[in-house]
C-alpha cells in the first residue's frame, strides 16, 4: 500500500516530491536543525538527500512527509517513517525535525505520536524504533512523549546513540484506555 497526507490537530502533512528541493535545502542549511544530523547539508547533500528519500517512497510506499502549519500553509519540518538498518537489522524508524522559530510547542510530539499510529494500524508494524545522539535529550523526550521506551546504546553511522522502540504493552494498553492520546503523552510510560 502507499500512504499520503495526513493531517493533525495543527500540522498537515505531504508526501516528499521534487517540488520540496527549496523547503529541504531551507532545512539543510539551517545549523540548529542540522546540529545533531551531521552538521548542514550543501547542495549536492540535500539532492542526494532528496533522492533516496523519493526512492524510498518509490520502494516502499511510506517515507518522509513534509510539514506544513495548518492554519498558515507555512512549511514547518519534516517527519519520516523510513527502513533504517540497526546494526545490521532491518528497521522502521519514525523521525522529526522542525525549524527553529517553531520549538518547544510540543509539533514534534503531535507527528510523532501521529506516525507511530499509521506505521501500526495502516503499516502493521510490529515495532517503530527511533534513535538519536546520546545528549539530544529534546528528542529523547519527544520519544518518551510518543510512547517509545529506551532500549540500549547503538553504534550507527560510527557514533554512539540511543535506541529507542514502541513496545506491544504499551499498544494494547493504549487501545484499552479511554485516555486521550494528548493525555497519554504528557506521561512517560504511556
Ligand atoms: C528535537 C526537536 C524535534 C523537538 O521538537 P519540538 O517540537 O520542540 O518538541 P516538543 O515540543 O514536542 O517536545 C520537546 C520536549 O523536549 C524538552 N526539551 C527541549 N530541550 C531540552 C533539553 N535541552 N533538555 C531536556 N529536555 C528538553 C521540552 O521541554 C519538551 O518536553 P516537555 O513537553 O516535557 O516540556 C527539535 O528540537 C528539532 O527539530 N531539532 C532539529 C532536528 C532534530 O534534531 N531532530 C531529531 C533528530 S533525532
Amino acid at each position: 500500500m502507499t500512504l499520503d497526507s495526513f493531517s493533525t490537530t495543527r500540522l498537515v502533512a505531504e508526501p516528499l516530491t521534487g517540488a520540496h528541493l527549496p523547503d529541504l535545502r531551507r532545512m539543510d542549511q539551517d545549523e540548529l536543525f542540522m546540529a545533531r544530523l551531521g552538521g548542514v547539508r550543501d547542495k549536492a547533500g540535500t539532492a542526494a538527500y532528496l533522492g533516496w528519500n523519493l526512492e524510498h517512497w518509490a520502494e516502499y510506499g511510506f517515507g518522509l512527509w513534509m510539514l506544513r502549519d495548518a492554519a498558515t500553509g507555512d512549511m514547518l519540518g519534516r517527519a519520516v517513517l523510513r527502513h533504517l538498518d540497526v546494526e545490521g537489522v532491518d528497521e522502521v524508524e519514525v523521525g522529526y525535525g522542525f525549524l527553529p522559530e517553531v520549538w518547544g510547542r510540543g509539533l514534534a510530539t503531535e507527528v510523532a505520536l501521529a506516525c507511530v499510529r499509521i506505521g501500526r494500524d495502516q503499516l502493521g508494524l510490529e515495532s517503530i524504533v527511533a534513535i538519536t545522539l546520546l545528549d539530544h535529550a529534546a528528542s529523547q523526550r519527544v520519544m518518551l512523549k510518543a510512547g517509545l521506551v529506551y532500549e540500549r546504546n547503538i553504534v550507527h553511522a560510527g557514533l554512539p546513540h540511543v535506541l529507542f522502540r514502541t513496545r506491544e504493552g504499551n499498544h494494547r494498553a493504549e487501545n484499552q484506555s479511554t485516555t486521550s492520546r494528548s493525555e497519554a503523552a504528557e506521561t512517560d510510560e504511556p
